[in-house]
């Protein structure tokens, strides 16, 4: 085996005729990224099966998927399948058991590897041999969690982005075992998707993140700092380098628990004080200001 992961390429384009079957697909944890990804297979037409760990979180994500739908219907002039048609492809529950046949597994669950350790080797014992485990992480190498499972050829990382039915370019992680087959397979389940892939080799934090992650942490120490408010801060983004958002309602999109615990993964891996979080974030997420999710973060979203 060569010492180095094999190269990356963007050449696949998931038409070979003998790959695996795709027809149910598991997506495990119903936060921000598993909401999001269930209306989006199911809405591709795909059978899906959502996991988290309570009923009442799994009630409350259905909730979320209908009133998603009917929101994106009301921008469409051709809004495709109603929400009783795309929630009729979800089967919700709390029961690992019912991933027992299925084909392609999405991970998305609490960005912290003890909870992740816990899911993939739970899922390991669970799922059929042939079946494909995809990490959503935001920061955890993907070799490191093939190595919790005994078919590290057969996982990836696909990290997509918030909100997921309406991005079109996933970034797609090759670790170290990871097969050709697997990445064709990932990238066959995102044109189903309508979305494309783009492949890269295993880091922490990948490409995305090693730099999103860095940029929304230097703008909360520039709040802290008292050099800007936030909203300052994101207007220099949005008008000045005409970014659709500026790095704070990013931050607020995508959670601040799960960017602390994103930068924690990116510190503990480079051993580098460039990846420390700013007090101010830990103190955020620790006073429960955790963005939209929560109604508050940098802005609020309370009614
Ligand atoms: N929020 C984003 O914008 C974003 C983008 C890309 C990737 N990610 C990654 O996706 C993953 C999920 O992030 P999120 O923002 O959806 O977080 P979240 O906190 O909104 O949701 C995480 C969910 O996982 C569930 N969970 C925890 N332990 C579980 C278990 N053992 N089995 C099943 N479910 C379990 C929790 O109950 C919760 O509902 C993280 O790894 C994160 O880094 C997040």
């Amino acid at each position: 085996m060569s010492a180095h992961p094999p190269l990356i390429d963007n050449k696949h384009s998931g038409e070979t005729p003998d790959l695996p079957r795709l027809e149910t697909i598991g997506v495990i944890g119903a936060g921000v990224m598993g909401v999001g990804l269930a209306h989006a297979l199911a809405q591709s037409g795909l059978r899906t099966l959502l996991i988290d760990i309570s009923d009442s979180i799994l009630e409350s994500a259905l909730g979320q998927i209908r009133n998603n739908i009917r929101f994106q219907r009301l921008f469409h002039k051709n809004p495709g399948s109603g929400p009783e048609e795309i929630l009729g492809r979800i089967k919700v529950s709390a029961d690992y058991d019912i991933l027992r046949n299925a084909d392609f597994v999405i991970e998305n669950v609490t960005e912290k590897l003890a909870v992740k350790t816990d899911v993939y080797r739970r899922l390991d014992q669970i799922c059929p041999p042939q079946c494909i485990f995809a990490a959503n992480t935001s920061a955890i190498p993907i070799t490191r969690i093939g190595a919790m499972t005994r078919r590290p050829a057969r996982v990836l990382g696909m990290h997509f982005m918030n909100p997921v039915p309406l991005k079109t370019a996933v970034e797609v992680i090759r670790g170290y075992h990871t097969s050709d087959d697997t990445i064709a397979t990932a990238a066959r389940l995102l044109n189903l998707m309508g979305k494309k892939p783009i492949v890269v080799g295993d880091s922490p934090g990948f490409v995305s993140n090693r730099v999103l992650m860095l940029t929304i942490n230097e703008a909360i120490f520039l709040v802290q700092e008292r050099v800007a408010p936030p909203e300052v801060v994101d207007d220099i983004f949005k008008n000045c380098f005409e970014h659709k958002m500026g790095p704070l309602e990013t931050a607020d999109l995508i959670g601040l628990d799960t960017i602390l615990f994103s930068i924690e993964v990116l510190y503990d891996e480079f051993k580098d004080s460039k990846f420390r979080p700013c007090s101010l974030l830990r103190q955020m997420v620790d006073a429960g200001l955790h963005g939209r999710k929560s109604g508050r973060g940098f802005y609020s979203y309370e009614d």
